[in-house]
């Protein structure tokens, strides 16, 4: 569904993405884990086309999107939950709805069904996102992403700044959109999160994929966590 094909992007002099790879098959949910400032976020931000890769191909069913306006891939059907959320502090839950608002993507997501998955916006759709908990905007920037009706959801360190109740909560809702075969790209650095969720795992360091593996062989890899992940 998705390939990223040996990309490199940078930011000016500063080289960060330096022969990416990866692939997402439709209905996976696939882990990206590694240290703070490896390019985790710069490879969801080129795949949005917000920092275009400078070379290699992103494909996404099949079909070229580097280069891409990045309102022109959303429309392909990708959603994307920024790291630290991004809400506007200004617009209402229900206004954050309404931009993003849109059918026939290709994915199972309506506007109604994604208020059932998070009744707490349900409630609060008149409230100021500046207002709303931190789980609470997580939840508002997934939501966001969903009424756009994606079919490959970008999620960029969702469970940061959680408590744990959240996070569970958070669980609930990756294991959703997997039943309604939503495919995800899970970037994470909560370890128990991604061996509990993921279908597949990839490890970045240095601005590539140093590693890839099933979560249970990671979960009994005590060497490859402490080299790539500190833990
Ligand atoms: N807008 C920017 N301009 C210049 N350098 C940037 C910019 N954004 C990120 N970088 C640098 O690019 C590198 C990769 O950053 P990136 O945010 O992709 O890492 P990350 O793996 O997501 O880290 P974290 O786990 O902390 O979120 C870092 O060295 C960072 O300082
Ligand atoms: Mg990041």
């Amino acid at each position: 569904m998705l390939r990223v094909e040996d990309i490199h992007t940078n930011y000016g002099m500063s080289q960060v993405l330096q022969g990416l790879s990866l692939e997402v098959r439709p209905g996976e949910i696939v882990g990206v884990m590694g240290r703070n400032g490896v390019g985790k976020s710069t490879l969801m931000r080129s795949i949005m086309g917000l920092t275009p890769a400078k070379s290699g191909r992103i494909l996404f069913d099949g079909n070229d999107i580097s280069g891409m306006a990045t309102h022109a891939i959303a429309r392909l059907g990708i959603g994307y939950v920024p790291q630290g959320r991004r809400v506007f502090p200004s617009l209402s839950v229900r206004e954050h709805l309404q931009v993003t608002a849109r059918r026939g993507a290709g994915g199972a997501w309506t506007f109604e069904k994604m208020l059932q998955m998070f009744p707490n916006l349900a409630e609060r759709l008149d409230q100021s996102g500046a207002k709303l908990s931190g789980g609470e905007q997580e939840m508002l920037a997934t939501g966001r992403a969903l009424v756009g009706n994606p079919r490959l959801m970008l999620m960029d360190e969702p469970t940061e700044g959680l408590a744990p109740l959240m996070v569970r909560e958070l669980g609930r809702i990756v294991g959703a959109l997997k039943q309604e075969g939503t495919s995800v790209l899970l970037v994470e650095q909560q370890l128990a999160f991604v061996l509990k969720y993921a279908d597949r795992v990839y490890i970045v360091a240095k601005g590539r994929v140093v590693h890839q593996c099933l979560p249970a062989e990671l979960a009994a890899d005590a060497e490859t966590k402490a080299q790539y992940l500190g833990v």
